[in-house]
């Protein structure tokens, strides 16, 4: 829909400028013909990423074998390491089938821990357990609880209570982890401690999300996360992997398989990257990866934003802002995806909110037009992320020709960015080709909570594989 034009209009501004905003229009808009080619790339990349030799995408295996049945049972714990938060649940899964009850505790991430130690960051996620247990479990003798433990990065895993890290992503960049188990530290400070604590099984939180939609809805096929960082899940068949077919398990056993396709394009082959998303990467912990990634999850629009703002300002020195110091921006991550949010959910009458924010967070009174442009920007920046975002699961449906399903999704992103859903549902009738009168065959719809009931599900089906003695 377009604004209603009046006075104060963005079209006030100097000629070049418009120009300008024009070029950016050009470098943002994802057009159906180029969703479509990202999509068939995207097809052979998964593919690829299920062969012995490999590829961009990591579609690891998760050795989570099928969904819950409804009759899961017990006690568990849950620990989801996200990227921004920590949180510890305690979820019971009751006898009413697919009922459950959860106790759960969120802390705050410290910024300082994604950068700092290995020791730092276990010593702080036990603090985080032994917290809970002492708040919620007084003096009481605890048998031990088993865990499912969300460590939501790209792990190798041979089987579900091991997770050798294969890099970090979303910004982490702590030595002494990747290429290691990072269960086995993690249970020696639990049990330094006296914890009455075993992890059963590690997740992806894209995996917990699959497995915990399925739980309430059973046309789930496919979970995804659109949030600090992006990527989904979805159960394949094991005759389909043949990465794993020296293990010689029944071919029809399905698996279900953690894309990390955030890695998508690492080798640049597709995607329309601008030269901001080349800034992002090349001032990354790890350029060269996630590339997916660094143009859809909430961790970077922000950036991408300020960088792309700052690219203005400095080709046309002195005309924006009227010459105010604008200093503030020079700060790299200075402004998050909520700081875009905020600005995209302004009303357009005035936009008096997204001028209160530039003011308080950046020190800076845009005029009018100014607060158009800006609010464009953001429009270009939202909406180049959700239509790029369909791209992976239009991906997912055509190599396992879905025709129809439900997608469950979570993550900031989709749950608190304006017109996110709509865009992306836009983009895959486009890319799915459904005619303009038909529904929506594949719908991407708000998921359980897959790193707290999600992991208690897995926990419980791996406890129950224990027991039958299967695997
Ligand atoms: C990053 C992680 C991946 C996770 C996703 C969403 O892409 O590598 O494991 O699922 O973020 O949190």
């Amino acid at each position: 829909k377009q604004p209603p034009s009046r006075k104060g209009s963005m079209h006030e501004l100097p000629q070049d400028l418009l120009q300008h905003i024009k070029r950016f229009e050009e470098t943002f808009t994802v057009d159906t013909a180029k969703l479509k080619e990202i999509v068939k790339h995207f097809v052979k990349e998964l593919e690829k990423g299920l062969t012995v030799e490999g590829g961009n995408i990591p579609m690891n295996v998760t050795w989570v074998l099928g969904f819950p049945d409804g009759e899961e049972q017990g006690t568990f714990l849950a620990l989801d390491m996200g990227g921004t938060n920590l949180r510890v649940c305690e979820i019971t899964l009751t006898e009413k089938k697919g009922a459950f009850d959860i106790t759960q505790s969120k802390y705050k991430m410290p910024e300082e821990l994604r950068t700092g130690t290995a020791e730092e960051l276990w010593e702080y996620i036990a603090d985080c357990l032994q917290q809970f247990i002492e708040f919620h479990h007084e003096n009481e003798d605890l048998a031990k609880l088993p865990l499912g433990f969300t460590f939501s990065y790209p792990a190798t895993q041979d089987y579900i209570d091991h997770g050798v890290l294969q890099r970090w992503t979303k910004g982490f960049d702590i030595d002494g982890v990747e290429g290691q188990d990072v269960v086995p530290p993690l249970e020696a400070i639990l049990k330094k401690r006296g914890l009455p604590i075993k992890i059963a099984a590690l997740i992806n939180d894209t995996t917990g999300t699959l497995i915990a939609s399925s739980y309430t809805d059973p046309e789930m096929k496919i979970g995804c996360i659109f949030g600090t960082g992006v990527n989904a899940a979805y159960m394949e068949n094991v005759g389909s992997v043949p990465k794993i077919a020296h293990m010689n398990l029944p071919p029809d056993m399905p698996v279900a398989i953690n894309c990390e396709y955030g890695a998508f394009d690492n080798e640049r082959v597709v995607l329309p990257l601008s030269k901001f998303d080349e800034i992002i990467d090349r001032d990354s912990p790890r350029p060269g990866q996630q590339a997916f990634e660094k143009m859809t999850a909430g961790l970077y629009l922000g950036e991408i934003f300020r960088l792309a703002l700052k690219d203005l300002l400095e080709s046309h020195p002195g005309t924006i802002f009227n010459g105010q110091n604008t200093e503030k921006l020079n700060k790299p991550y200075l402004l998050d995806a909520s700081f875009l949010a905020a600005i995209e959910e302004d009303p357009y009458e005035n936009l008096s909110e997204t001028a209160d924010t530039f003011h308080s967070q950046l020190g800076i009174r845009p005029t009018q037009p100014e607060l158009e442009m800006i609010r464009r920007l953001a429009e270009l920046i939202g909406t180049r992320a959700a239509r790029l975002s369909s791209c992976g699961v239009a991906a997912i449906c055509t190599k396992k020709n879905i025709e129809s399903c439900h997608v469950g999704a979570d993550g900031s992103v989709f749950t608190k960015y304006p017109h996110f859903k709509a865009r992306g549902a836009q983009a895959l009738r486009e890319i799915l080709d459904w005619a303009p009168n038909e529904k929506d065959k594949v719908s991407i719809m708000a998921a359980e909570d897959g790193s707290g009931v999600g992991a208690a599900l897995i926990a419980a089906l791996t406890l129950k594989r224990v027991k039958a003695g299967n695997l």
